[in-house]
């Protein structure tokens, strides 16, 4: 396991000692101090924060980004407390601080691990600049019900990619080593389970099985260790009666004994006493307790470990060796940011502020996440030259506010380009541009403006309608029950669509809305998500054909929401459905009884598909695959092989494409899933030009946890795919062999 937390020069030993130097002239109030994390949100708490400071009572501030307060706090705390410990700074920076990248669900369809990478040192140097040392991200909760608001925050449904793209934003945050200016810790949240909450209603319980825990919601937690992550926050949710926040077995026994994860676990906010509310303790001393005994170094917002710790401690209820090692975890990443050496925050040491090489990769971000899931009659890109007029219609055309997406307390709306804007700078009055909003909000049912809105379509050439979800209908708290376009959209869609014109849809929004109801009536559909700062232009070079779309879906679009949760790695059951054994609820025989053909495993008004595919996403150019091969059919444990395919651009535009890798483990000691992504390249190519494509699959690639939840790899046969989404592929096989 490699530790980034602190640089091999400076020597882990080196910290080690300073970490016991440390430790061993504390007061038991001043190592419970260092487990407490602090509100800064308004100034009668800055009253009584500079207080605790002085006490030594406060390890770490949320909240607060006045770089001069920052400022302030730290020397407060290392000049002015007996010890000096310097602080954490903690804020939520999810997608950006000034400038904002696009929603983490929307970075995530970009399948670029490089860019979220870059995206996430862009959004640390500027926090960095404010003083902020810690973010709460990645969030790498993987989700399959987009009913839940914090799908938005996610990065999809699958564990290999919300793995291999949340290392990438946390090496982003965290940088080569922490300690250098512009480095920040990160936080790889909610452990564990979160996104599997009941029925996507935000903080209910989730009931995941420790198998399903182990091969899906951990997988990503893993890889974060393993990349060096700083800190881990605990879900405000339940697993298997136990509240997260208070459960030994995933915090003491998972995370940090099975795994050796050597950062520190805080707290979800408030969440130590609300262990309390859950009805797992009687009062917040029990709480405070729990929670401790479970692995939560560290208290967010919340005063049960400050109040009750010491007590706790002195009437023999917790070992005093357990708050030292939350201590020491808690310093080991002081001291890995350097903050002893340098706790001043030094703007002018990082690169300014939303500068235009920031602005170029929230551009690249959002461009490259943007899926065109639609595409009929090759309908677009458009032409300027063959187009006179456009109607650009619809709420979220002009919004510079909710193109940003949820979780944006720093984002400066003021920089945000709108796709009208920028649709009308690269027309630079080539074209009459007929705007009109239509919508207050995306959810109005007024459809006062529709028959106008109407109007300007059938004068026009061909008509943009910007549909989805305002900002505020995704991220903590605010889940969906029905995700259809809200409001009278659908409404307006069919109003315009009457016009008879070309229809491009662009859909803003913080999650996969169901859009069967709409989807026949669009020529094209652009998924946009929340797509940030820069995602006018991103849009408008996608409409008009300066760039190719590639993004690729993070997660599976279903038709109705009676088919959450729909994932592409679902298992095969004892009745897999097929094409043939699919009947639909109109179809059924008035005099049947029972079905002939359909016992199998599918909806009778929804089949069994979704309406759109993980890894779904066009371009315009095609792409053709050819000749998969296998350097090997046969491997033993703990070899690898290479599996390549042809790839060729048959299009008339030079695009890139997201290939993908997935397999399929036939018989298992736990049934396996039909399809599993194990890899994903981005290959650019020029009309007509060809490339070779191949992965280097090895069997520890394979290995899922058993009966037993210990991790192997099963000699058998598997299936092997790759393609341009989870439904296609050229496919091949390949076994696992005992060795010898
Ligand atoms: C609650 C959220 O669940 C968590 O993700 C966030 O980091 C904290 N609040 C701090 O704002």
């Amino acid at each position: 396991m490699s530790s980034i937390l602190v640089e091999p020069a400076r020597g882990i030993e080196g910290v080690g000692q300073r970490v016991e130097a440390l430790l061993s002239r504390m007061s038991l109030e001043e190592k419970i101090g260092q487990l407490s994390l602090a509100n800064a949100g308004d100034s009668y708490i800055h009253d009584y924060l500079a207080d605790a400071l002085r006490a030594g009572r406060v390890g770490g501030v949320l909240n607060e980004v006045n770089a001069g307060v920052v400022n302030e706090l730290q020397r407060i705390a290392v000049e002015e407390s007996r010890l000096g410990i310097p602080l954490l700074i903690g804020r939520d920076v999810i997608h950006g601080f000034r400038i904002v990248m696009p929603i983490p669900l929307g970075q995530a369809a970009t399948w670029d691990p490089d860019l979220v990478m870059r995206a996430a040192r862009v959004a640390a140097q500027e926090a960095a600049a404010a003083g902020v040392n810690w973010t709460f991200a990645p969030m790498i909760d993987v989700c399959r019900d987009p009913r839940w608001g914090r799908i938005a925050e996610s990065l999809g449904e699958d564990p290999f990619l919300a793995s291999v793209l949340g290392v990438a934003m946390l090496r982003g945050f965290q940088g080569p080593d922490l300690g250098r200016p512009g480095a920040i810790a990160a936080c790889a949240k909610h452990f564990a389970g979160y996104g599997a909450v009941e029925s996507g209603r935000d903080y209910a319980a989730a009931n995941v099985p420790e198998n399903e825990l182990r091969n899906v919601y951990l997988r990503p937690f893993r890889a974060a260790v393993e990349a060096g992550v700083a800190s881990v926050m605990t879900s405000f949710s339940e697993v298997d009666g136990v509240p997260a926040t208070a459960n030994e077995r995933l915090v003491r026994g998972i995370l940090k004994d099975e795994w050796g994860f050597d950062g520190f676990v805080v707290s979800d906010w408030d969440s130590v006493r609300q262990l309390h509310t859950h009805g797992l303790t009687a009062n917040d001393r029990e709480s405070a307790r729990e929670a401790a005994r479970a692995g939560v170094d560290m208290e967010m917002h919340g005063d049960a470990y400050i109040a009750h710790l010491p007590a706790l401690v002195r009437d023999g209820e917790l070992d005093e060796g357990l708050i030292d090692a939350a201590v020491r975890r808690i310093l080991r990443v002081k001291f890995g940011l350097g903050l002893f050496e340098h706790p001043f925050t030094d703007p002018a040491a990082l690169p300014s502020v939303a500068g235009e090489a920031s602005l170029a990769t929230a551009r690249r971000a959002a461009l490259r996440g943007i899926v065109l899931l639609r595409n009929e009659h090759r309908v677009l890109p458009l032409s300027l030259e063959n187009l006179r007029s456009l109607a650009v219609i619809g709420p979220l055309a002009d919004a510079p506010d909710d193109q940003l997406g949820t979780w944006v307390f720093d984002g400066d709306a003021g920089l945000s380009v709108t796709p009208l804007q920028a649709i009308r700078d690269l027309s630079a009055g080539r074209l009459e541009l007929r705007y009109l909003r239509a919508m207050e909000t995306s959810r109005s049912r007024d459809t006062g403006a529709f028959e106008e809105a109407a109007g300007l379509a059938a004068q026009s050439d061909a008509t943009i309608l910007f549909l989805g979800e305002e900002a505020i209908l995704s991220g903590e708290a605010h889940c969906r029950a029905d995700i259809s376009l809200p409001g009278a959209q659908a409404e307006l869609v069919a109003r315009v669509r009457h016009a008879g014109k070309p229809l491009i849809v662009v859909i803003l929004a913080g999650r996969p809305l169901t859009l069967a109801n709409i989807v026949d009536q669009a020529d094209a559909i652009l998924y946009a998500w929340h797509p940030g700062t820069m995602g006018g232009p991103a849009i408008a070079d996608l409409l008009f054909g300066i760039e190719s779309p590639s993004g690729k879906l993070p997660v599976s679009f279903p038709r109705m929401v009676g088919q959450i949760p729909i994932y592409y790695s679902h298992k095969n059951t004892g009745k897999p459905p097929s094409p043939d054994s699919v009947v639909h609820i109109d179809d059924i025989d008035p005099k049947a009884r029972q079905l002939s053909l359909g016992m199998t495993s599918f909806h009778l008004d929804a089949g069994y598909t979704p309406l759109f595919a993980f890894g779904h996403g066009l371009s315009y150019a095609s792409f053709e695959y050819s000749d998969l091969r296998l350097s090997s059919s046969e491997i033993t444990p703990g070899q690898s092989f290479i599996v390549s395919c042809d790839l060729r651009n048959t299009g008339e535009v030079r695009a890139e494409e997201v290939v993908q890798l997935y397999v399929r483990d036939l018989v298992g000691n736990v049934t396996r899933p039909v399809r599993e992504l194990k890899g994903f390249r981005r290959v650019a190519l020029d009309p007509g030009q060809q490339a070779v494509v191949d992965f280097r699959l090895h069997t520890d690639d394979l290995a899922f946890y058993g009966r037993d939840m210990r991790l192997m790899v099963e000699p058998g046969e598997f299936q092997v795919w790759i393609g341009g989404s989870s439904e296609t592929g050229l496919c091949s096989a390949f076994r696992v062999v005992p060795p010898g």
